[in-house]
């Protein structure tokens, strides 16, 4: 259970956020997450002492973004492993707790294997309860070293797009820290551009309906104090028209394995943008998104939610699943039918480059993908 809720005291405020944590008190081990649904207004940690509190927590974005996904996933059957309930029901719930970002179930597949080998071996159950927890913490040190790899392409990669330097560089819903056990994804390609003295400005969509740019995005930048700007999402088109965007940066939830790209609905018609205002479309993925498995974007499953995220105005505070209503202020008339499709995917033909910790492929084509997969599978 997620019992309970911890506020942040001033000293726990620091430019690192830590979003999730694996504790040990004198009652049992329990994963502590930064709670995003309070953000940016209170910064709140959520205890989860077991695993339904945690796919709760998933479902409700409490913790989002793909690669933290997966972490959480991880830890979420270590937690179930040391706490002694059924580690392969805990797996396959929290692996089903939300369906596109496909690191979600990586995470879990691989604390469940590292457990279930221990006792394939003739392992006890709490040496492998350690497994799973010694694969979600590989797992989150990987995860913030693949981060610092993706900067570093990433940025090499506009500086080659853009020589000029002072880049102007839009992006969508939420890629940094709060996604990541490092400084994320596409928002740590604009951080690395700040850090060098190379980004001019961060503009940054509000990501309707549940703001994670406008809450998140929005809150990382000002804490790293980037040149940012905060804009609906339908003034995207004319921000292009008047010139004002160098490229546009974003993250994955899922990489089909023909390079069609599953992110934050409102993705794709960035992608259309750009492409008619001769803007690169870059996403910025750990090779952990990419599925080789999922043939192509149809085959990519689209995550659709309530109705209310659009019908009011709210924040995902309170727990959604199955609600009639959400608590926010209602913008459309009662009973309004709502279309809300979590994700959209993006084609390949449509992705200038995809930046990963192994390096950037651009073109996009199957061939190159799964040539990078092969790559990093050596490693
Ligand atoms: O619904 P969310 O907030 O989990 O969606 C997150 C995104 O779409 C991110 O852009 C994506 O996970 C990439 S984060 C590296």
């Amino acid at each position: 259970m997620a019992d309970q809720y911890a506020q942040f005291g001033e000293d726990k405020q620091s430019a690192e956020i830590p979003v999730i944590r694996w504790d040990q008190p004198p009652e049992g081990p329990v994963l502590v997450l930064l709670d995003q649904r309070t953000l940016p207004t209170d910064e709140v940690e959520l205890v989860c002492t077991d695993a339904p509190a945690l796919v709760e927590a998933i479902r409700t974005l409490a913790v989002r973004g793909a690669p933290v996904l997966g972490i959480a996933g991880a830890y979420g059957v270590a937690l179930a492993a040391a706490r002694g309930f059924d580690v392969d029901e805990a797996a396959a719930a929290l692996a089903g707790a939300r369906p596109t970002a496909v690191n979600l179930v990586v995470g879990v597949r691989r604390a469940q294997a590292a457990y279930q080998a221990v006792l394939a071996d003739g392992g006890s159950l709490e040496q492998a309860a350690e497994a799973a927890l010694a694969a979600a913490r590989a797992l989150h040190r990987e995860d913030a070293e693949a981060s610092a790899r993706m900067a570093r392409h990433g940025l090499a990669l506009l500086d080659e797009l853009l020589p000029g330097g002072g880049h102007r560089v839009l992006t969508h819903c939420n890629t940094g820290a709060l996604v990541s056990g490092g400084e994320g994804t596409a928002f740590a390609v604009a951080l690395a551009a700040h850090r060098g003295g190379r980004l001019r400005r961060l503009w940054v969509d509000e990501t309707r309906p549940l703001l994670q740019g406008a809450r998140l995005t929005a809150y990382e930048a000002a804490r790293n104090g980037m040149p940012y700007t905060l804009l609906t999402d339908n003034a995207a088109g004319s921000l292009f028209a008047a010139g004002e965007v160098d490229a546009v940066l974003i993250g994955a939830d899922r990489i089909a394995a023909d390079g069609s790209v599953a992110n934050k609905v409102g993705s794709y018609p960035l992608a259309v943008l750009a492409r008619y205002h001769h803007v690169p479309f870059v996403v910025v993925a750990p090779v952990t998104t990419v599925d080789p498995h999922t043939p192509d974007g149809a085959s990519i499953e689209v995550e659709q939610r309530a109705g209310h995220e659009v019908t009011e105005v709210t924040v995902p505070r309170a727990p959604m699943a199955g609600a009639e209503a959400g608590g926010g202020i209602p913008v459309a008339p009662l009973g309004t039918q709502a279309y809300n499709p979590a994700f959209d995917v993006t084609p390949p033909e449509l992705v200038t480059a995809i930046v990963t910790e192994e390096g950037v492929v651009s073109p996009v084509t199957a061939e190159a993908l799964a040539a990078l997969c092969d790559r990093s599978r050596q490693v």
